[in-house]
């Protein structure tokens, strides 16, 4: 079994033992954020003796999320150790399976897929007389996203009771598309989150029951929370109070998709612990990447650095398409390294004053 302050910094020593209260960690890329994390969580089973079923760790994409549960499975022996470091998603998921007796439903509802939900779209299109190709499903399933945001929908058409007609559903793009999934008893991606929170809101005693199973939540990347996700987390802690966050509103790239980056900043913390050492990249690289995220508004000051060599001068290419290689690969010859443009919203343009030659 790993040493749990095996190969950490001081900064990165003082987050894994930062257990109590509301935390944030403000790092940049590459400077050990998860590795900081996940010392965490073991460090809270192995050394408070928590039980991993009162830990919740959270991430973005199952990805990540498998990331996380191979890195602690490095250092944390509980056989369940990963019943909760999940997505946020997969979070709702779990809590489902226990809580959603409570509004008629089976424990074992099935979850839609998009092809599934396509298939349903079909369906209540052909009732409502609408034209199928590929793109009107797509924005039938958009337009149903944006109303499912509304509130009202759970209580008008899937509470036990409620009566869809066949009027409704001949003249609804809701109602037609809710009636065909309650037939299967199945939830799609919004609605994963949407129940979550409606049984948190109307039933005292679930909630009082997650958040006092919950006595330590973690997440990874919460500058990709959006409000629904901000929301949810911080119903889930209200108890205890024991919010450990980590991000960078620098690597910020999801406003576009309702991600709320100016809410870490805002974030109400009792210590905020910074870390700045970078383990991936060059010094030269570094100065760039500062130069470029100094112009981003809405941020926490922070400054890379590394302890590494110099390394290889950085070019700028700006690349006219929006996807393919489109000249990478001949600018990323081994004499350079290469920085692209990331999508990211609320940053100005390049600055003046580039600390590296165009090419
Ligand atoms: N204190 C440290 N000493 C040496 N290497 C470290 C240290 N902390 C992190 N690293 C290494 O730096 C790399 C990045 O770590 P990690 O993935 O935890 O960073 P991150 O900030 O989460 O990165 P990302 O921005 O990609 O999410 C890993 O290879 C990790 O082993
Ligand atoms: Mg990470």
């Amino acid at each position: 079994m790993r040493d749990i302050f095996d190969g950490l910094n001081s900064r990165q020593r003082e987050a894994v033992e930062a257990t109590e209260g509301r935390i944030r960690v403000v790092a940049g890329a590459g400077t050990g954020k998860t590795k900081a994390l996940t010392h965490r969580y073991a460090y809270l089973v192995n050394v408070l003796g928590i039980d991993p079923a009162n830990l919740l760790c959270l991430t973005f994409t199952n990805k990540a999320a498998a990331e996380m549960r191979s890195r602690i499975s490095q250092m944390v022996h509980s056989g369940d150790y990963n019943d909760f470091v999940c997505t946020l998603h997969g979070f709702c998921v779990k809590f489902l399976r226990e809580e959603i007796y409570r509004i008629g439903f089976p424990k074992s509802f099935t979850i839609l897929d998009e092809e599934d939900s396509k298939a349903i779209a079909k369906q209540a299109m052909d009732e409502l007389g609408l034209k199928r190709t590929e793109k009107t499903v797509k924005q039938f399933l958009t337009a149903i996203g944006k109303e499912k945001a509304l509130p009202g929908y759970i209580q008008t058409y899937m509470l036990p009771g409620s009566i869809i007609s066949d009027e409704m559903r001949r003249t609804s793009r809701l109602a037609g598309y809710v009636s065909r999934q309650m037939k299967s008893y199945a939830l799609d991606f919004d609605d994963l989150m949407n129940v979550t929170k409606y049984i948190l809101d109307h039933f005292a005693d679930a909630s009082e029951k997650w958040q006092t199973r919950l006595n330590y939540i973690m997440v990874d990347e919460a500058q990709d929370c959006n409000l629904d996700d901000w929301d949810l987390i911080e119903r889930l802690s209200a108890k205890h109070r024991n919010l450990f966050i980590v991000g960078d509103p620098d690597q910020a790239i999801y406003e576009w998709r309702g991600a709320r980056p100016d809410l870490f900043v805002n974030f109400a913390a009792d210590r905020t612990i910074i870390l700045d050492e970078n383990y991936r990249s060059t010094p030269r690289i570094l100065d760039v990447a500062n130069c470029v995220i100094s112009n981003n508004q809405n941020r926490i000051p922070k400054d890379l650095f590394t302890r590494k060599a110099d390394g290889r001068a950085v070019i700028h290419f700006h690349g006219k398409k929006r996807k393919g290689r489109d000249g990478v690969d001949s600018l990323a010859n081994p004499s350079s390294a290469f920085l692209g443009r990331t999508p990211q919203r609320h940053s100005n343009p390049l600055p003046q004053q580039l600390p590296f030659p165009r090419p």
